[in-house]
């Protein structure tokens, strides 16, 4: 399926929070309501397809790299992330993915919250994700890895506390 993006934005509002759930190898297990509603897809468009469905252009490669990376290993992550709507829109989130395991410590699935990005945080991320998606054109992923790490670095933060320094703007 393929979407050509539009400028229209899809309006998160401070109630909503939109879930899913994915596989191992990220597929939809899940997704709430409101996933669906913004989307713009059925449930039977969504289950069982990667979460890549409603990966934006807009969105660098490194981000999914570092989330990958991360609860692959277990860890949480919060990010920034421009998705992409069936109608070519488009919606900003903040996202914090978590990893779930059964009761005996196995994998279980991969969770992620989503709310609406502060205005502040749009106006700090959106530049930096045009910087990050212009490196990767031009100097591939080891570019936006050090354009990403030294952005943190200006921020007082690495990437161990990636997390933080991404709550940190979402709260400023
Ligand atoms: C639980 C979970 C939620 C995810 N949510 C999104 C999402 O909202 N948008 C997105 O573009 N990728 C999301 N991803 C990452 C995708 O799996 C994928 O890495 C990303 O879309 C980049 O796709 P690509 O590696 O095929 O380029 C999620 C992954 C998991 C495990």
């Amino acid at each position: 399926m393929s979407v050509t993006p539009t400028d229209v934005e899809h309006e998160v509002t401070a109630v909503d929070i939109i879930v899913s759930k994915g596989d191992e190898k990220g597929d939809i297990t899940y997704a709430n309501p409101i996933f669906f509603k913004i989307s713009g897809y059925t449930q039977a468009e969504l289950l069982e397809k990667p979460h890549s469905i409603i990966r934006h252009p807009d969105m660098p490669k490194i981000v999914f790299k570092y989330l990958w990376d991360n609860i692959k290993e277990g860890k949480d992550v919060k990010a920034f992330v421009k998705n992409l709507c069936k109608d070519g829109g488009f919606y900003w989130v903040f996202a914090h993915v978590r990893v779930a395991t059964n009761p005996d410590g196995s994998f279980r699935n991969y969770v992620s919250t989503r709310k609406g990005m502060s205005a502040a945080a749009r106006a700090i991320v959106e530049p930096l994700y045009k910087e990050l998606l212009a490196a990767e054109e031009s100097g591939g992923m080891d570019a936006s890895l050090a354009m990403l790490e030294a952005f943190l670095k200006e921020n007082g933060a690495s990437l161990d506390t990636f997390n933080d320094a991404m709550q940190k703007i979402q709260n400023s």
